[in-house]
């Protein structure tokens, strides 16, 4: 059958106008924000329902078309970006709140949803959905789910899978499944929720997740501290661990932060320069707790651990102290960075990124080089930048080399080399840092059993064979 016979019978399965290709979409839904591969697909499919992306999956098993989800395309690995002629399946129309169960405490999402959406829901409903992160106006709960989204909260929330209670997916056979059924306690053999959860579409699609909520956080208030090292800021982790349950505590260097504040809408926190900076966040529910995280300041002052600070005293200063942080990547991404996004646990931390510093330092002497994270979970993010006078593919295989020694130290210290932002493509020839030959070959079998003729995103998370 031809691509045009193949795509007549698509066309009849969705709603009308609900496949595009034309150009212009063709380029903005294939692909995410990474700017390694150009997009190529076939087609754009827009299913309303659960019933039409099924007869979508049988339609790509009937003809082997391969399939890649689509959601806020805010992904930083390259696991939505349709490069080789494949149909994107987009959710922009599966964007519905369908029920929300105020004992309960869960919301029925289609994977359109905005991750803000359900933020702004649970407000509206005295709730908070705790998983944040920058893009979070843009990306969609499917898209969460699919990559096991984290962000700025981490270590008080965890990840996207504490707060799925239950889904429903369609296997790449085109089966409609559903997942635990929001059980808190449900001891019933292998829970495949948490299989799709972080499998980047390459098992199936969520086609509805059922969303837990928390009770809403009580007086948030920041502080951003200056450190004149970086060995100082886990000392003063722990210290304020100690003292105080941090709902985050992220980190970035003078170079992120000279690079926010050159924008010009965003104040500094203080005069001091300093080589890194903390940011934390606690509840200040009483005047007690405000008082102990200035006594901990104090004591992180005196040990030399810490040279400047500044706590928010309203919602506008918390708001901007956060803007410090969370506009990092937007603003960097002007310099086409190559991007590392890696973790260890929390305590190897400033031994690993010091191995990891003079390893960039020898390698990319010429390159300029951003650190920033959540140094409170462990995870950290090394940018290169790109200079404004070298092409983007000598570039990237220049950085492309240089991965082998800084992947190898990642497998030294038992760490992950995509701590958040998945494998997708761009990490995907370097799985096996982080995942033994017997893992991998378990991953590829499971695979093979929801998705047996490999329709499902191809190429993600494992190279082509
Ligand atoms: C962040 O922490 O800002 C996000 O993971 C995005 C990024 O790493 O650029
Ligand atoms: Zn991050």
């Amino acid at each position: 059958m031809t691509h045009a016979a193949v795509l007549d019978e698509l066309v009849t399965l969705v709603d009308p106008g609900k496949l595009l290709t034309d150009p212009a979409s063709l380029d903005a839904y294939g692909k995410d924000w990474t700017r390694q591969f150009p997009p190529a697909p076939l087609a754009i499919v827009f299913p309303k329902s659960a019933e039409q992306l099924q007869a979508i999956v049988l339609w790509a098993n009937r003809h082997r078309v391969a399939l890649v989800p689509s959601g806020g395309r805010t992904g930083l690995s390259a696991g939505a970006v349709a490069a080789n002629g494949e149909v994107v399946v987009s959710f922009d129309y599966m964007n519905r709140i369908l029920d929300f169960n105020a004992f309960d405490r869960t919301v029925v999402c289609e994977p359109g949803v905005v991750t803000r959406q359900l933020q702004a829901f649970a407000e509206e409903h005295g709730l908070y959905y705790p998983v944040d992160f920058a893009s979070s106006g843009s990306s969609q709960i499917g898209g969460n789910i699919g990559t096991n989204a984290g962000g700025i909260k981490v270590i008080r929330y965890g990840m996207t899978r504490n707060w799925v209670a239950g889904l429903k997916v369609v296997t790449g056979k085109g089966e409609l499944l559903e997942l635990n059924k929001n059980l808190i306690k449900n001891a019933t053999g292998y829970d495949l929720r948490q299989l799709f959860i972080g499998a980047e579409g390459t098992l199936g699609f969520v086609v509805e997740a059922t969303m837990r909520l928390d009770r809403t956080p009580r007086n948030l208030t920041a502080m951003v501290l200056g450190t004149p090292d970086f060995d100082s800021i886990m000392p003063v982790l722990h210290a304020f661990q100690g003292k105080l349950d941090l709902t985050a505590f992220e980190f970035f260097s003078d170079k992120a932060l000279a690079k926010v504040l050159a924008r010009g809408d965003v104040p500094a926190p203080f005069a001091t320069d300093c080589p890194f900076y903390a940011l934390l966040e606690f509840e200040a529910v009483n005047e007690e707790v405000a008082d102990t995280a200035l006594a901990t300041f104090e004591q992180c002052v005196e040990e030399g651990w810490v040279l400047d600070g500044v706590m928010s005293q309203s919602e506008t200063q918390l708001r901007n102290l956060w803007k410090l942080r969370e506009y990092i990547s937007e603003t960097i991404s002007h310099w086409t960075p190559y991007k590392n996004d890696i973790s260890v646990t929390v305590s190897k931390v400033p031994a690993f990124l010091r191995e990891i510093d003079a390893i960039v330092g020898e390698h990319y002497p010429h390159f300029e080089v951003v650190w920033y994270g959540h140094i409170g979970d462990g995870n950290l993010h090394l940018n290169i930048l790109k200079p404004d006078d070298l092409d983007k593919e000598t570039f990237f295989a220049t950085c492309a080399k240089v991965n082998q020694w800084v992947f190898q130290i990642v497998q030294r210290y038992d760490g992950s080399i995509s701590a958040e932002h998945g494998v997708g493509m761009t990490k995907r020839d370097y799985l096996g840092y982080s995942r033994s030959p017997e893992e991998i070959a378990c991953m590829k079998a499971i695979k093979a059993v929801f998705d047996p003729n490999g329709i499902m995103n191809p190429g993600k998370i494992f190279a082509p064979d």
